[in-house]
This record gives structure tokens, C-alpha cells and sequence, in this order.
């Protein structure tokens, strides 16, 4: 067993969050954060809808704004792409996007149970390929989108449109982590921070 193996999801909760201070920008002034993890600061605008998202992984600024990002029923929608507003300590640049709010899981819902399921198969997939190393999310998300499969539908149209992503852009994904994977007020599972880059 490896260290991979044997560290078991529980060891994925999140640590790192982003040190940096708020970047200054007139639309960021007096909004509430409402969310950050360790590229990304969440504002909430107050109308209820939509929230400004700061983000600094080039891998998060790709999937929600490239002309071929992938789109449908469980990728966040993005309104407005306002630009560059400031450099992180990381180096990356921080980008200011006004995007569709998006909640938390609620615990006993289908989206909960949806997203858990995709994480049991996805930590699956990754056990038996931990021994590609770097590749291994990518080649284990191919075999889930790709390969036969439980989910249908709009889900398994959407697990493709990731494949594609993460293949055309060498990025990572990231299915495991609860707080990326969000619902709408709907109730519609959402992917909101499907991936990473190392
Ligand atoms: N569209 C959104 N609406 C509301 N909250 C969000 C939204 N996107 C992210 N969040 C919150 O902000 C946190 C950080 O966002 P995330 O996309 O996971 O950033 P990172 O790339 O830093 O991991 C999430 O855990 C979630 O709680
Ligand atoms: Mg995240």
C-alpha cells in the first residue's frame, strides 16, 4: 500500500487558503467574502444571484473563461470577465469574475448524494492508477467519462466536457473535495472547482 492508498479520503480536507489581503477594486469595496480556498477569494454582490470570484490559478481562469471551457447543466455559469486586478504572492495574476452564486451541498440532497458517489469511483479509479503518478486523476476521470458507466444524462455529458478540458489543457482534477463541487438553488449539482494545476 502506498502513501497515497493508505492516507484514505479522509486526509483531503483542505488546508492551504490564500494568504493574500483583498485585492483593491471599486466593485469588491464593502462586499461580504463569503468563501476562499487556496487560489480563490469569493465575494457575495448582494442581489442574490451572482457573487465576483478572484481567482489565481490560471487553471481555474481557463475553465471559466475559455472560448472552449466546458459548458451545460453542471458547469457555473459566468457573467462577466472584468479583468486583471492585481498580482497574488503566488506570482499568478488575479483575475475578477462576476459568476452565478452557488451553495454548499445540502447534506441529505440527490446533488450530495450524486457528488459522493463520483468521489467513491473517482478515489477508485485513482487507487488503480496511483502508480502513473502526475497523470493519474486525468487518465482516472477518462476512464469514468469514458469507460462504461453508472451516469447518464446530462452527468456523464458533463463528465466528458471535463475529460476534454483537463486533457486540452493539462490540468488536474479535482472531484474529491466537497467544497468544489457546489448546487444551484435548484438543487443542481454544479462543478464549481473541478480542477487544479500542480
Ligand atoms: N460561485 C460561487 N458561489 C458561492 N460560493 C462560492 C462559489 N464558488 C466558490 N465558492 C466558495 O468559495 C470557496 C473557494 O472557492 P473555490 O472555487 O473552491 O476556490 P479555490 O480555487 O481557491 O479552491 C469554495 O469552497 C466555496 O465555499
Ligand atoms: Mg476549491
Amino acid at each position: 500500500m502506498d502513501a497515497f492508498e493508505e492516507a484514505g479520503p479522509g486526509a483531503l480536507v483542505r488546508g492551504i487558503v490564500l494568504p493574500d489581503p483583498v485585492p483593491s477594486h471599486p466593485l469588491l469595496e464593502g462586499k461580504a467574502e463569503i468563501g476562499r480556498g487556496e487560489y480563490s477569494i469569493v465575494f457575495d454582490k448582494g442581489d442574490g444571484e451572482r457573487v465576483y470570484k478572484v481567482v489565481s490559478s490560471p487553471a481555474d481562469y481557463f475553465l471559466l473563461t475559455a472560448d472552449d471551457r466546458p459548458q451545460g447543466r453542471h458547469f457555473p455559469i459566468v457573467h462577466v470577465d472584468h479583468g486583471v486586478i492585481g498580482r497574488a504572492q503566488s506570482g499568478y495574476l488575479f483575475h475578477l469574475l462576476e459568476m452565478e452564486k452557488l451553495y454548499p451541498l445540502a447534506p441529505q440532497s440527490s446533488s450530495a448524494a450524486l457528488a459522493l458517489r463520483l468521489a467513491a469511483l473517482y478515489w477508485e479509479a485513482c487507487r488503480q492508477w496511483s502508480r502513473l503518478g502526475a497523470d493519474m486523476g486525468r487518465i482516472a476521470l477518462h476512464q469514468i467519462a469514458t469507460g462504461p458507466t453508472e451516469f447518464q444524462g446530462s452527468m456523464h455529458e458533463a463528465l466528458r466536457a471535463l475529460d476534454e478540458f483537463v486533457e486540452g489543457y493539462q490540468v488536474l482534477p479535482d472531484l474529491l473535495h466537497a467544497d468544489n463541487l457546489m448546487m444551484r438553488k435548484d438543487g443542481t449539482l454544479v462543478f464549481s472547482d473541478p480542477v487544479f494545476i500542480a
